[in-house]
Order: structure tokens, then sequence, then C-alpha cells
């Protein structure tokens, strides 16, 4: 059967590193209260001049070095932003003619921090649906332009960036041992839209808007509902955390991914954590982490890697791949 196997992964930062402490006589805030509460030291925030095409674009031209492949071997982008260059066209379109590929086919998802686990999965069917043989699949965000700056209790959490994997087909026995995308499972509830959304819109105030979260709400979900998808994704491959080498998941929150590791039973050193160094950079976190993983020589060839995320809507997925 074909699988999805990962070929190439890249990332991309913005050039500004801002420190907790640097938030210190912004607003009432102190870097013992972010990184106790977060486990956030430092975010990238972009320049005028970093967009998230650009980053997208950097953290696309990465991977496809790591990959040994050029653009004109690809034939789908898949980006995942709630930050796109413009409401339209989508800002995928933008980077691929940015990479120079005039052939194939490009859009956005849209799915906030779950962003890239939704774009993962849509771009490994399009594989298996024979409408696509290799993919870019890139989460690239700049959350900075959304936040209020004057709000403590969400400009001090977030921050932005990119990171890509190129994904292509590859013929795989059906069975747990293959290389690729394994398993996965999604899920979304708008009954919650109002507890994480942007106050503005193209149809309803004409305008971008600014970020608002009910922080405490979405911590109470967060857990539990990334636990749900993941025990599914287990269910589905038939495993258990103690095949798993790897779990790398959406960074908002290290409390968060604490307990949700504890929850579950995955073993502390297995799991990739990155909030630190990036803060939430939404649907560019889980390749960004993985980006780390895989420089610093951790995941490799072969390893069981678990990918989760949670975000607005309220949306949440896992998913189970072999590297
Ligand atoms: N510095 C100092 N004090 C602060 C700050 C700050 N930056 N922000 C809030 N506080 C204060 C609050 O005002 C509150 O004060 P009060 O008790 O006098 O009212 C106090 O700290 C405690 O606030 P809580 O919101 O209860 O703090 P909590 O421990 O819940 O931590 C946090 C807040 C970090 C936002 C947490 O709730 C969280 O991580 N929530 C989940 C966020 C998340 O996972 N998002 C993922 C999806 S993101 C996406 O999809 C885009």
């Amino acid at each position: 059967m074909i699988r999805s196997i990962v070929r190439g992964i890249g990332s991309a930062l913005p050039r500004r590193i801002m420190k907790n402490a640097d938030f210190e006589g912004m607003v009432e805030t102190s870097d013992e209260w972010i990184a106790q509460r977060t486990g956030i030291r430092q975010r990238h925030i972009a320049a005028d001049d970093e967009t998230t095409a650009s980053l997208g674009e950097a953290a696309a031209r990465a991977a496809l070095d790591n990959a040994g492949l050029t653009p004109a071997d690809i034939d789908l982008i898949v980006l995942a932003t709630s930050t796109p260059n413009n409401t339209f066209p989508a800002t995928a379109v933008e980077i691929q003619n940015r990479l120079g590929m005039h052939h194939g086919f490009a859009f956005d998802m849209q799915a906030v921090c779950s962003g890239f686990v939704y774009a993962i999965t849509t771009a490994d069917l399009y594989i298996r649906g024979g409408l696509a043989k290799r993919v870019l699949v890139i989460g690239a965000e700049t959350f900075s332009r959304i936040l209020d700056w004057n709000d403590r209790s969400t400009c001090v959490l977030f921050g932005d960036g990119a990171g890509a994997l190129v994904i292509e087909a590859a013929e795989g026995e059906g069975t747990i041992a293959d290389r690729g995308i394994l398993a996965a499972s999604l899920r979304s509830d708008g009954v919650h839209k109002d507890k994480l959304y942007v106050d503005g819109g193209p149809s309803t105030t004409g305008t971008v808007g600014m970020l608002r979260m009910e922080g405490r709400e979405v911590f109470k979900h967060a857990v539990g509902m990334i636990t749900d998808v993941i025990e599914a994704t287990y269910s589905e491959a038939g495993i258990t955390s103690d095949d798993l080498d790897w779990f790398v998941p959406h960074q908002a929150n290290k409390r968060i991914i604490d307990a949700s590791a504890k929850k579950l039973g995955i073993a502390e050193e297995k799991v990739v954590v990155t909030v630190n160094l990036h803060g939430n950079t939404s649907a560019a976190s889980v390749p960004l982490a993985l980006s780390v993983a895989v420089a610093d020589g951790r995941i490799k060839k072969g390893d069981l890697v678990l990918l989760e995320a949670m975000g607005g809507g309220f949306t949440w997925g896992a998913v189970l791949l072999r590297w």
C-alpha cells in the first residue's frame, strides 16, 4: 500500500529574540511568572520584512535542501496558518511563486494551533488518493501581528516562526513497521469558538482583529481532548505509549505537555519540548519542535513519532508516523 514518508525537514525563525524580561515595563509581568506558568523563556518576533510567506518560504527551502530536492520535484504545497499575508490569495500560492514553482497546486489550511496536524493528514490523503506524489507541508505563523500587546494574559505566550516537511509516496507493507504516516485522528467542536478567537475578520468587522483567549478555559479542556485523540490513534494503530520513541506535542504550555504525557504514561525522556525557546508558534510549533529534535540527533530514521495539537475552534488531533 502507498504510504506518505518524510523525505526532508526544515525550519525558519525571525532574527529577533524577545526574552521574558523584555516584557517587564511593557505590561505588569515577570520572567518568573511566565516561566513558571508556561515554561516559556523566549520567543522570536518577526520584523516588518519578515512575514508568514517569507518564513514559510525559508522553511520550505531548508526542507527541500534536506531532502535533496528542488521545487520542480513538488506537486502540492499545503500551508497551515492562521496569520496569512493577505485574506486572499492563499499564502501557499505566494510561497509557490516565491519558490519559482509554476506547476502543481497550493492551498492554505486554517485550524489554528492544530493546523499542522490537519495539514499533514490532508497531504497524506492527497498522496494516498493519487493526486500528489511529493508534498511540501508547511506550518508558518506571525502571531505577533494579531496580539494585543497591552494584554499580559496573551501577549507573553506566542511567537513567530515556520517549519516544513517534504513528504512523498512510497510503497509500504501496510503494517506498523512501515515508514510514513500510520494513523491519525482529527476533531473539532465549534461550541468552544469564543474561548480562543480573533475579534475581527473580513466578513464581520472588516478588520484583522486581535487574539482573545480565556486561558483557564482552554487549559481546562486541553489535556482531556489531547489524550482522547491520542488514544483513538493508538487504537487505530494497535500500539501503546510504550511503543513510542518520541512524543512531539504542540508547544503551548509546558504544564499541558507534562500533564498529557503523564496521563498517557509517556516517559519524560521521550517528550520533545521547545516551548522554552519558541513560545507558542501555533501551526508552526510541531514542525519547529520536530526540526530541533531531528537536528540534534534525537529523532532518527525508523523512530515511531507521535504528533499532537489542540487550538482555537476548538480543533484537536494526533498523527502517528514512523520517521
Ligand atoms: N504576568 C503576570 N500575571 C498574569 C499574566 C502575566 N503575563 N497573565 C495573567 N496573569 C494573572 C491573571 O490576571 C490572574 O490574576 P488574578 O488571579 O488576580 O485574576 C493570575 O495571573 C492567574 O491567571 P490564570 O489565567 O488563572 O493563570 P493560569 O495559571 O491559568 O495560566 C495561561 C495562564 C498560561 C494562559 C494558561 O491558562 C494556559 O496556558 N492556557 C492554555 C493556553 C493554550 O494552551 N493555548 C493553546 C491553544 S493556542 C491556539 O490555538 C492559538
